[in-house]
């Protein structure tokens, strides 16, 4: 479904080149849940950013479906395909709860953006009590739960999440991976996590760790 082939990146600015991914080949699959490990500099961040499109492999490639990224229509994958996720909720301050889920689907004109934003609030824990509020009145893991609302709404099959747990607690943060493993298992999603905590990746189906920018073994 998504694979990258023999995948490198370089940055390259005036005064240095850092090689952050050195080669990489693997393919995920639909319907399971991955965690992507290895130490601050690793090239975790590097990785998630081509899988996601939002930039391209300096060598090799990444795959979608029989099509490289730099193939296809990146803001297609960006608006269809792939969810991206950050430790920060990337929620929008000044729009409630509801409307940071219907605000993309009626970026779409999605019919009955509502509806479908209700549904995936209450399948992540949150009921009609909540939609009403600012994201400065709830709690991280419940404003986390609110962006994975949002990136449910959306088609995507995809789930990229760059340290999703990062800003929560011990049980906020068994909740969203509990929801991010269900997703996987149980309605097909293919969800990618990065995380430092081994305890998320104990819960993973494949652990992929990086080491200097190359597939170490975990
Ligand atoms: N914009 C950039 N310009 C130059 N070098 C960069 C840039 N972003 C990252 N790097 C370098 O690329 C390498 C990989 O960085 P990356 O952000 O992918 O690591 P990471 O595994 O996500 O680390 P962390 O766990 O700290 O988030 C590091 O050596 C980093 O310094
Ligand atoms: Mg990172």
């Amino acid at each position: 479904m998504l694979k990258i082939e023999n995948v490198a990146y370089t940055y390259k600015s005036k005064y240095q080149t850092v090689k952050a991914l050195k080669g990489i080949t693997y393919a995920f699959e639909p319907g399971k849940f991955y965690a992507l490990i290895g130490r601050s500099g690793s090239g975790k961040t590097t990785l998630l950013s081509l899988l996601a499109a939002l930039d391209l492999p300096t060598e090799g490639q990444v795959v979608y479906e029989d099509k490289t990224t730099a193939e296809i229509d990146r803001d297609i994958y960006h608006r269809d395909t792939v969810a991206v996720i950050y430790q920060s909720y990337n929620l929008l301050p000044l729009l409630s709860v509801m409307e940071n889920v219907t605000f993309p689907l009626e970026l779409k004109k999605v019919p009955g953006a509502k509806k479908i934003a209700e549904e995936k609030l209450r399948a992540v824990g949150l009921d009609e009590t909540y939609f009403k509020r600012l994201p400065a009145m709830l709690s991280g893991g419940e404003q986390q739960r609110v962006a994975i609302a949002r990136a449910l709404a959306s088609d995507a099959k995809i789930i990229l999440a760059d340290e999703p747990t990062g800003n929560l607690d011990t049980e906020n943060s068994e909740i969203v991976i509990d929801l991010l493993q269900k997703l996987a298992h149980e309605e097909g999603y293919c969800v990618i996590v990065v995380t430092h905590d081994l305890s998320i990746a104990d819960k993973a189906d494949e652990v992929l760790k990086l080491k200097d920018g190359a597939l170490a073994d975990s």
